[in-house]
């Protein structure tokens, strides 16, 4: 960061050269993260006060939860059930008023909200001369929710009534049911009337009710040294005799009125409001999710012991620099979505708050007791979420499979938004290519190597001296030029354009974000002015729709000059990163559309800027509309309906490689799939065989990115040179031959919230011995299982294989079955990815520069039989570009090979639209050129030709032979088969006869 804000001053991208390379050769980075600069739980006021909360229940004798429903306030009325809950104060002698609806959805999942009563009628007194938002902050739904609202008919009170209980039946066919306990509060969420997540079970609710801070009298000031001392004296007495009376309980009211971290001060108008709930899941082993934090999938506990975390997982979106892997630190982006899974069963809780958070997981073992048999030991896990601010909001899921969980999930939040074909290709990323030759000679280098690649993109220095929307004059002298010669081969351009707008004279957009005052406020209503890339700035407050449709506006061509179609962007430091504030980001008392506080809103922070940009990009031209492709580094939960995300700001280094899996797979569970992490490392230079494991293993992010640090030396894939340029290109080479299943596995999570690459306990919820796998994954529905290499000087790895069913080497055939675990070569030119019998996988095998040159590229289907002979699978295609798919220009077909009936088949399981027709007749010529079958029968050998019928052929071409061989397989090698061009179009129904 240091080297960055140097640049900001220099005149031109020479002089930032030299100074960089001067610089570099000073230091070498420290490569570790400043953890003074980010607050432990014990820094952070209201977490500590809570997990001291935790702390105090545990240790009492008999803890009673001061939380009780007032059963006479309790009504039920079209599947919500309302009431207050009454947080009694000194004893019983008071009470607090906090209403309570407990919302059961059509969908089967249930909603619980408890809102403060005093709050929500605006009758608290702001300290100071606030002019923050009385309330609890209540629009968190207005931006993570898109629908599944939806009020279940069915839910019903229990006609059993059951003192101090109320139960509700809900879900299919009432299989669901919420049994809550009036005093102390609690819900026992069940399913088939066993408990699977409970809430309240310790008795950590605490909602921190406002109360007005008694201030201290003013001292009138002496002169002298001894009246001084005396003055402070009895200050110190009167301040510990004020404790004593504030105090009730010994609570430590020290952050209450205000908080400071690192130099910063944290004014809190309404004083102490945090929100925090025990959630408990009975039985579960595993969770997984809350990202973001580089960790493992199983989530680990963290109130310490052996291997596990002191600290609590935290939610609060931050600039980290050089983050540390396996640790339960904040990083940039927040999704509060839990899962717990086990055998049989996965449930989850949905936290819908957006102030800072931290989570809490503890897990506890009941052993087997040896008299009683036939009762199994078994593991629970507690968790503990608190948040700063905001309501208690909480989505409760009762699965039963992962399948429900993600689907659900997304009906609340959004599914993933279909991306164009090109964001799903290789990225080629570096801070910065430096002119506009500099990338067309990247390009051209690319071609010369026989690379493919899709998109260049250009960091931060391509602007002039930080002004977003503006090109270097010196460095950038014709970007219409460039944008053409990378259209050339379909290829495109994606710039930075990050949230703080430089502060300075003769630049019309600040100007203009001033004059409209769309600026977020400091605490006294001002503009808020920070530090970051471009020094002194201003943040665009995306919250306000008046400044979403001014940033609209700046995406326009005739707006952003030198921007063309085939121009997308990047949307970075949307945390938002403030060099001087706290914690790198913003101070939480400024204010935000609406006067809600930063403090409030801070995680979806990051999602408004995001949002804002996706929509002017579908905005720059009148009746251009074509799918938005915007990356961002901060997210929160509905994120994914906006665009891509990315890891940040990795290490080269191994572990980081490593990391990278269980990150991209958690955001593939919590319904944000679209993701990768840096090719390469960001900071710091990769050997060359870290680089190319590192290929090997990006090409399985659904995000696939290369990028790197400014300070480092250039990396492209023809940089390393033999044997490596070569070993990289294949990689490539195998994500753009098998670009097909990805774009079928993209449509999948666009329409049914399934991850895009899958961990093995999605695919596997009986198998209890690979819940914690995270190091291998599978790619959509495609049973392509890939285990990259993460170790240097690997030459196998280790690939965990749950069920029964053949796997294939992808390249050799080659069978594993049972199981356990295989070893499978690795050496550095080979990338272990097999193929789980009953699948079949659409690719295309035609080598190419770019995505867009395939578009009518015929495909080759490979069919892998399982056990019992037969396969399946299925592809979707579109244009590719256009929202025309949801007017039914699309190819969705079903393929089933049966081995009884010695038959491959393709079936339409699309929907007929206006746009069908005329679609599929852009894609008459496109055909199926190959099939080959892997484990092919031995039945056939010696066969020649097979017969092949197409729906709509002219009666002579209607049942047509075409040639077919047979290769037999040796050891552990399968037998394979290969249909040679049998000229089927894709989108057509056909029929293959082996028989
Ligand atoms: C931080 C981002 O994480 C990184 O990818 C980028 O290169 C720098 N900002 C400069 O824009």
């Amino acid at each position: 960061m240091m080297f960055s804000l140097a640049i900001a001053s220099a005149p031109g991208w020479t002089a930032i050269f030299l100074l960089f390379a001067t610089l570099c050769a000073l230091f070498s980075p420290a490569v570790m993260v400043k953890h003074e600069n980010f607050k432990k739980c014990d820094q952070s006021g209201f977490c500590k006060r809570n997990r001291l909360y935790a702390d105090t229940a545990a240790a009492a004798s008999s803890w009673t939860a001061p939380y009780s429903l007032d059963p006479t306030s309790i009504k039920f009325n079209d599947g919500q059930l309302s009431g207050v809950i009454l947080k009694s104060l000194g004893g019983g002698q008071e009470h607090v008023k906090l209403p309570l609806t407990v919302t059961f959805l059509e969908s089967g999942v249930a909603r619980v909200t408890l809102d403060e009563e005093k709050r929500q009628k605006g009758d608290i007194a702001l300290r100071g001369d606030s002019k923050a938002r009385k309330e609890r902050y209540n629009e968190a739904g207005s931006w993570a929710l898109v629908g599944g609202l939806e009020v279940a008919k069915g839910a019903a009170l229990s006609e059993k009534v059951e003192k101090g209980y109320t139960k509700v039946y809900y879900g299919q066919g009432g299989r669901h049911e919420a049994v809550i306990r009036h005093d102390p509060f609690s819900v026992d969420f069940k399913r088939d009337g066993e408990t699977q997540v409970r809430f309240n079970e310790r008795g950590l609710l605490n909602m921190e009710h406002w109360r007005p801070k008694i201030e201290k009298p003013v001292e009138e000031k002496q002169e002298g040294e001894e009246q001084k001392e005396e003055d402070e004296q009895k200050k110190e007495d009167e301040d510990e005799q004020e404790k004593k009376i504030e105090e009730p309980k010994g609570e430590d009211e020290t952050t209450w009125w205000d908080e400071s971290f690192g130099g910063n001060t944290d004014s809190k108008p309404r004083g102490p409001e945090a929100v925090a709930l025990d959630i408990s899941f009975p039985g579960y082993e595993h969770v997984f999710g809350i990202p973001e934090h580089a960790t493992g999938l199983s989530l680990k506990t963290t109130r310490g012991g052996e291997g596990n975390y002191n600290e609590p997982y935290r939610l609060y979106n931050a600039d980290v620099f050089e983050y540390e892997i396996d640790s339960p630190m904040t990083l940039y982006g927040s999704i509060p979505l839990m899962q717990a899974h086990r055998k049989g069963s996965t449930v989850g809780v949905f936290w819908m708050n957006a102030a800072e958070t931290w989570v809490d997981v503890v897990k506890s073992k009941a052993t087997a007791n040896p008299l009683s048999l036939g009762v199994k030991g078994h593991t629970d896990t507690q968790t503990h979420w608190i948040s700063e601010s905001g309501l208690l909001d909480v989505f409760v899921f009762l699965g039963p499979t992962p399948q429900d969980l993600t689907r659900q999930y997304g009906e609340l939040t959004g599914f993933t938004a279909m991306p164009q074909s090109f964001a799903i290709a290789y990225h080629q990323c570096r801070w910065n290519y430096v002119t506009d030759t500099d990338v067309m000679d990247i390009d051209r280098k690319f071609d010369k190597f026989k690379i493919p690649y899709d998109v260049i993109w250009l960091d931060i220095e391509y602007t002039h001296e930080k002004k977003y929307f503006t090109w270097d004059p010196l460095a950038f002298v014709n970007p219409k030029k460039m944008h053409k010669h990378l259209g050339k081969r379909g290829r495109k351009l994606v710039a930075i354009i990050d949230p703080h707008i430089k502060n300075t004279d003769n630049y019309p957009v600040v100007d203009e974000m001033k004059k409209k005052d769309l600026a977020v406020k400091n605490k006294d209503g001002n503009q808020y002015e920070g530090w970051c890339w471009p020094g002194s700035s201003y943040w665009v407050d995306c919250f306000n729709p008046a400044a979403i449709t001014w940033w609209k506006g700046l995406f326009k061509y005739d707006s952003f000059k030198g921007t063309a179609p085939n121009t997308f962007i990047w949307n970075d430091m949307n945390e938002p990163s403030v060099f001087n504030g706290p914690e790198t980001t913003m101070p939480k008392d400024n204010l935000h559309f609406g006067n809600w506080e930063h403090r409030d809103v801070h995680n979806l922070n990051g999602m408004t800027f995001h949002n804002a940009t996706y929509e002017a990009l579908l905005e720059r031209k009148k009746g251009e509309i074509r799918r938005p492709f915007v990356l961002t580094r901060s997210f929160y939960s509905g994120s994914q309906r906006i665009g891509a995300m990315w890891t940040g700001d990795n290490l080269a280094e191994w572990s980081h490689l490593e990391a990278s899996l269980p990150m991209v797979l958690n955001q593939g569970i919590s319904g944000f799939p679209f993701a990768g992490a840096d090719v390469g490392g960001f900071f710091g230079n990769p050997s060359k065989e870290l680089l190319t494991r590192w290929y090997q293993a990006g090409i399985y992010y659904p995000f696939f990115r290369g990028h790197a640090h400014i300070d480092t030396r250039r990396r492209e894939p023809y940089v390393p040179g033999p044997p490596y340029t070569g070993i990289i290109t294949q990689a490539l080479r195998l994500r753009y031959q098998l670009l097909p299943a990805w774009y079928t596995a993209f449509h999948e999570a666009a329409t049914t919230g399934a991850p895009i690459v899958r961990p093995n306990f999605y695919i596997h919820p009986e198998d209890e011995k690979g819940f914690a796998v995270d190091d291998q994954l599978y790619i959509g529905s495609t049973g392509l299982l890939a285990k990259p290499v993460t170790k240097e000087g690997a030459d196998s790895v280790s690939i965990y294989i749950a069920d029964s069913q053949p796997y294939y080497d992808y390249f050799d055939y080659t069978l594993y079955q049972g199981p356990g675990h295989h070893t499978v070569p690795a050496p550095l030119e080979k990338i272990p990815l097999l193929m789980q019998g009953g699948h079949i996988i659409p690719r295309r095998d035609r080598p190419r520069r770019s995505s867009g040159l395939m578009k009518f590229d015929p495909f080759t289907l490979v069919i892998v039989l399982d056990n019992a002979g037969n396969a399946e699978g299925s592809i979707y295609v579109d244009d590719g570009e256009t929202f025309d798919y949801k007017l039914g220009a699309y190819i969705h077909r079903r393929f089933s090979f049966d081995g009884g009936r010695n038959a491959l088949t393709s079936v339409n399981v699309g929907t007929k639209g206006p746009k069908t027709d005329a679609y599929l007749k852009t894609m008459t010529k496109v055909r199926v050129e190959k099939v080959i079958i892997v484990s092919a029968p031995k039945e056939w050998k010696g066969k020649k030709e097979v017969v092949v019928s197409e729906e709509g052929a002219k009666e002579s071409a209607r049942r047509k032979k075409v040639a077919f061989s047979y290769h037999e397989g040796s050891g552990k090698t399968a037998a394979w088969a290969v249909v040679r061009d049998p000229k089927v179009g894709i989108g057509k129904g056909w029929k293959i006869d082996f028989s």
